[in-house]
């Protein structure tokens, strides 16, 4: 298994740049599934999520190709990929794939739409929580499926002549539940209104491809989406939007070792409330024609207190990273997790180098220590591995991460992007 060994203590100068989102890619890649034409999506991030998802919606009869030809392109970060469905080949989405990846579950709306029934998989993913899948099925309900569970698989059937508008209202956020909403609507008969959708860029994103495919959608990225469905969508060319969480991870990364890094190829707009908590803990951040400039020199980390929440609040996905940060902050800052229950699993681990944490519910106490100390820590979740990494690079001396699969699956060349920047990090395979 491999391990990422960081020798902490530089500066991180130059220019880093930023892929498409991985939580963008994956739902436009299902969306694939809505059409017997070809969707192109540039900008794929090089992802094993990404590598899975391909395997997942091969299984579905997509047919996949990269830059024209069908085999991968390993070289250069993201890539454009053209995906093909001609016809369903399988209407299951089989336990042994989606448990390796909760989004896998998403192609329940599009197979629903274009088929009339899915068998999905309950799903699996990152253990931050439980969960669960219930607002999926209330929503896919309320365009009037018929919803069984047996055996740990979802069977869901359209009522004859296909999904019906209907008008859905969420009890909680969800983002992942909007866009099976949406893409399931895209093809059902009548109107469907969202209330209290999520707001997230990458529910825009997809909005946004759906459109360029053909659907009537109105109102993404508001509490309100309205979709009027249509009897088929055609084909597209789409590009992923650059990944938020990528961009927050280097820029907090930055803040904490000092520096000046470029950003390249991203859009501050897509995180303003991480950057201007960031820019309160000390970092200097302006948007530049290329990208983010993000510099601190010298000045110390001032503590910031974060609760996270759905967009546009704090992103959930840069909490622990930002929980790094506040490690080595001149104060007591205080870190609230309004979003997964269970997603303080880097707190033990920051420990291990030094960190003093407390946990108190969904809130952890930070007390910045005026250093962190290299040491073996084990990466838990896709973000909270990076968290480890982040630390690891301003700690003095060497941190190993273990199990680094979780940083693959949503970090391209993470190593390769903070070496060009001159942090000494290497990937150590056994
Ligand atoms: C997506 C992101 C993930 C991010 C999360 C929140 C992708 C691939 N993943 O995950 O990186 O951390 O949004 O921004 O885009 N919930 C229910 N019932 C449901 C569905 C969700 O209770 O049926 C709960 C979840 O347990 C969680 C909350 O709602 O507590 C938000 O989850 P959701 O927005 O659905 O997250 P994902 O779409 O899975």
């Amino acid at each position: 298994m491999d391990r990422i060994r960081i020798s902490g203590g530089n500066q991180l100068r130059g220019i880093i740049p930023i892929s498409g989102a991985k939580n963008a890619a994956l739902p436009l890649m299902i969306a694939s599934l809505l059409t017997s034409d070809t969707l192109t999506l540039e900008n794929v991030p090089h992802l094993a999520d990404v590598e899975g998802l391909v395997r997942i919606l091969g299984n579905h009869g997509v047919d996949i190709a990269v830059n024209g030809r069908r085999e991968r392109q390993e070289d250069g970060y993201s890539r454009t990929i053209h995906f093909t469905c001609r016809t369903i080949a399988d209407t299951t989405a089989p336990y042994e794939l989606v448990s390796k990846m909760r989004a896998s579950f998403w192609v329940i709306g599009p197979l629903l739409a274009r088929e009339g029934r899915a068998r999905v998989s309950l799903p699996g993913g990152c253990a931050i929580g439980t969960r669960p899948v219930d607002l999926f099925l209330e929503g896919l309900a309320a365009l009037g499926a018929i919803i069984e569970i047996d055996g740990g698989y979802v069977n869901a059937t359209a009522p004859k002549g296909g999904l019906v508008g209907g008008r859905y209202t969420f009890p909680k956020v969800s983002v992942g539940a909007t866009h099976v909403l949406m893409m399931a609507a895209s093809l059902a008969n009548g109107t469907t209104v969202i209330e209290n959708a999520a707001r997230e860029p990458e529910v825009v994103d997809l909005a946004n491809c759906l459109i360029a495919m053909g659907a009537k959608i109105s109102g993404a990225g508001s509490k309100t989406i309205t979709i009027e469905g249509v009897t088929s969508l055609s084909g597209a060319r789409h590009r992923v939007l650059p990944d938020r969480i990528e961009t927050g991870t280097y820029a907090i990364a930055v803040a904490m070792t000092g520096g000046d890094v470029t950003l390249e190829g991203t859009d501050g707009s897509l995180l303003e409330t991480a950057l201007d908590t960031l820019r309160r803990t000390g970092a200097e951040i302006t948007q530049t024609e290329t990208g983010l400039r993000v510099v601190r020199n010298g000045n110390g980390i001032q503590p910031v207190d974060v609760v996270t929440e759905p967009f546009p609040g704090f992103p959930t996905d840069l909490q622990a990273q930002f929980m790094a940060l506040m490690t080595r902050s001149s104060g007591v800052s205080h870190i609230t997790e309004t979003i997964f229950e269970n997603r303080f699993m880097h707190v033990q681990e920051l420990a291990r180098l030094g960190a003093r944490i407390s946990l108190s519910g969904q809130m952890a106490r930070v007390e910045g220590v005026p250093r962190l100390k290299g040491a073996p820590v084990m990466a838990t979740d896709l973000r909270a591995s990076v968290s480890l990494v982040i630390a690891g690079l301003a700690a003095e001396g060497e941190t190993v991460v273990n199990r680094v699969y979780h940083l693959d699956r949503g970090f391209e060349r993470l190593e390769e992007k903070l070496t060009r920047c001159g942090a000494i990090v290497e990937r150590v395979s056994e």
